[in-house]
């Protein structure tokens, strides 16, 4: 199989690449990316080492599609402006609409003229803030956890499902916004075009590889902070850090689309919840607990009472869909995802380490030097 990966330099992207060129389906690789995002040059080596073809591409120019050679069986759109907080001071909102909506379009085009499908990344954002702010919850000793009656359509026992609210209550981020055009594109594409694609809802991953920032990719920022002494704070919902949120694992993220790709011919833009679900579910408050131990140290973390317009204090998927239809489950739980974050940062050494202290360590760093 050839296999078109844009955003292949990033977070996700460059682990479904490696994972795709390297385990036993052994595809041929290419992983496309602009590498806006701080960090994703540092993939490019070990792509390539694992046989991966690297373009250095725009999704936003249609132009930079056609350097792409032949056609392919399979395209996954990873590319993304992927923050949640992106747009929101009025700085970035071309780049992220031009990017994550008009990247999208261009995709679909490269799809209808060149590839046999399209696995597109869309995140749980889609859903409406006020739905989910709406989710009933009580508090116990480390975690909100959801009252079992009277609660939002689309709301089950086993977590947020794709039937949960998407319009019609409030708004969902400039970001989230953005994805939701970008699966209304996507399945139109799908029916109007007769191409096989599927909508993969992700709720957080979280793994090695993630450069993580306070406003994305948090979980790796957490784990870094405990190990290289940076401090932290719980923010929104009382400051106690008792918010929660499923974690996916990178890997399980490209064994679910690996089996999406043996089928995706019977779909045409179907969605589908993916995420850790309630075994992969960990408050802040408990993710602090897993990285102590993993780091063999307490770090500061203040309280920030006040709490930002597009945080929710619940998230956990319901991939039952997903699960049903592909024969799939995630393995991996927030514990073997802050030991493989340890793992990987001890391997990264100095240069990597670099990337997470905090300035103030960085400037004693510099004066020393
Ligand atoms: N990480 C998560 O928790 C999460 C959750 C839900 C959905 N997703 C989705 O998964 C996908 C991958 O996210 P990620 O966490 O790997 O983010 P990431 O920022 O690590 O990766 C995105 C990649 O896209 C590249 N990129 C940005 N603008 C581009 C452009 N104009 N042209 C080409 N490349 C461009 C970046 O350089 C980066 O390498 C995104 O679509 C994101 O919305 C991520």
């Amino acid at each position: 199989m050839k296999l078109l990966v844009t955003g292949g330099a990033g977070f996700v992207g460059s682990v479904l690449s490696r994972l795709f060129a390297t385990g036993d389906a052994a595809c041929e690789v290419v992983a496309f990316d602009n590498l806006k995002r701080r960090g994703s040059e540092r993939n490019v080596e070990r792509l390539q080492a694992a046989g991966v073809t690297f373009v250095h591409g725009d999704v936003r120019n249609a132009h930079d599609f056609s350097a792409l050679q032949g056609s392919f069986d399979l395209v996954v759109d990873a590319s993304a402006e992927p923050s949640i907080h992106a747009g929101t001071d009025g700085a970035g909102v071309r780049y992220l609409f031009d990017t994550n909506l008009l990247g999208t379009l261009n995709c679909l085009e490269f799809c209808r003229e060149r590839a046999g499908g399209l696995v597109f990344l869309s995140t749980s954002r889609v859903y409406c803030i006020d739905a989910l702010r709406a989710i009933r919850l009580h508090e116990e000793e480390t975690r909100l956890v959801p009252e079992r009656e009277d609660q939002p359509a689309g709301l089950t026992p086993a977590g947020v499902s794709e039937g949960f609210p998407t319009t019609g209550h409030g708004h969902r981020s400039l970001y989230g916004t953005t994805k939701l055009a970008s699966e209304l594109l996507v399945e139109e594409y799908a029916r109007t075009f007769d191409l096989p694609a599927v909508v993969n809802r992700c709720g957080v991953i979280a793994g090695p590889g993630q450069f993580g920032k306070v406003e994305q990719g948090v979980f790796t920022l957490w784990v870094a902070a405990h190990l290289y002494g940076r401090s932290l704070a719980y923010h929104g919902f009382g400051g106690k850090g008792k918010q929660v949120r499923d974690l996916l694992h990178p890997a399980d993220l490209f064994s679910l689309i690996r089996r999406q790709s043996e089928s995706l011919a019977k779909y045409r833009g179907d969605v589908f919840g993916v995420g850790g679900g309630m075994a992969g579910s960990v408050s802040l408050l408990e993710y602090t607990a897993l990285c102590q131990e993993a780091a063999g140290r307490r770090i500061a973390i203040e309280q920030r009472v006040e709490t930002s317009p597009v945080d929710v204090p619940f998230f956990v998927t319901d991939h039952t869909k997903a699960t049903r239809e592909f024969h799939w489950s995630p393995t991996r739980t927030p514990r073997t995802i802050v030991a493989d974050i340890c793992e990987w940062l001890a391997a990264g050494g100095e240069p990597l380490a670099r990337l997470f202290r905090p300035a103030s360590a960085q400037r004693m760093e510099t004066r020393r030097g």
